[in-house]
């Protein structure tokens, strides 16, 4: 029996047929991530980044365009000296569907994700204690900002805000 080999693909959502759109977003939704708005979220991303195990959907990244005030209140409650409106663009949706982990698979998504960032400088945030997480956003050239802060969603843990400066720091496009 052939076993099915892992791919790594980019795209952006106008590129996306609704099918992957809509398993895109069960997968994030798989991962824990709030469903109100989602979809429209995952519409206007910069781009959406899928591993793919034969034809499986198996994991997930995205280059998000976070909302302002979303944004600013991260800025603001890391208490970083950053200012928000010099990371246009948030990598999140960072997901491999447990029977896949472990592989060594979560860089390249992470990378294709950051990629199609073009020189546009990205925020992140993560966990404190997801250590592969930090590992993995370090790795990928971002740096912790500011200091860890309390998360709303879940009582009792601490989230941290990662950036990457790009130099010269590009203006983000329109989406489209
Ligand atoms: C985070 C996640 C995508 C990682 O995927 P994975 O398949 O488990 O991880 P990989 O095998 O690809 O790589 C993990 C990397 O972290 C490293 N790592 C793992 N545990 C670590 C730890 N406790 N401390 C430091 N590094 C660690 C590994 O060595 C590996 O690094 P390497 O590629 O340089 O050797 C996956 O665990 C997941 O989906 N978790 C749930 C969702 C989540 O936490 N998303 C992030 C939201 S911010």
């Amino acid at each position: 029996m052939d076993i099915p080999m892992y791919s790594v693909i980019s795209k952006r959502p106008s590129d996306c047929s609704d099918r992957e759109l809509q398993q895109f977003v069960k997968l994030v939704m798989a991962g824990g991530e709030v469903a109100k708005g989602l979809p429209g979220r995952v519409q206007k991303a910069v781009s959406l980044v899928m591993l793919l195990n034969g034809d499986a959907l198996v994991g997930t990244a995205g280059l998000k365009r976070p909302e302002t005030g979303y944004q600013s209140k991260v800025f603001r409650r890391a208490q970083t000296d950053k200012a928000p409106g010099k990371f246009p663009f948030e990598l999140g949706w960072v997901y491999i569907a447990p029977d896949h982990r472990g592989g060594k698979r979560a860089k390249p998504l992470i990378k294709a994700a950051v990629d199609s960032s073009e020189g546009v400088s990205v925020f992140a945030t993560a966990r404190q204690n997801n250590e592969a997480m930090h590992h993995l956003l370090t790795n990928a050239g971002f740096v912790l900002s500011g200091m860890p802060y309390a998360s709303q969603q879940n009582a009792g843990q601490k989230i941290v805000l990662f950036v990457k400066d790009a130099p010269g720091g590009k203006a983000a496009g329109p989406a489209v």
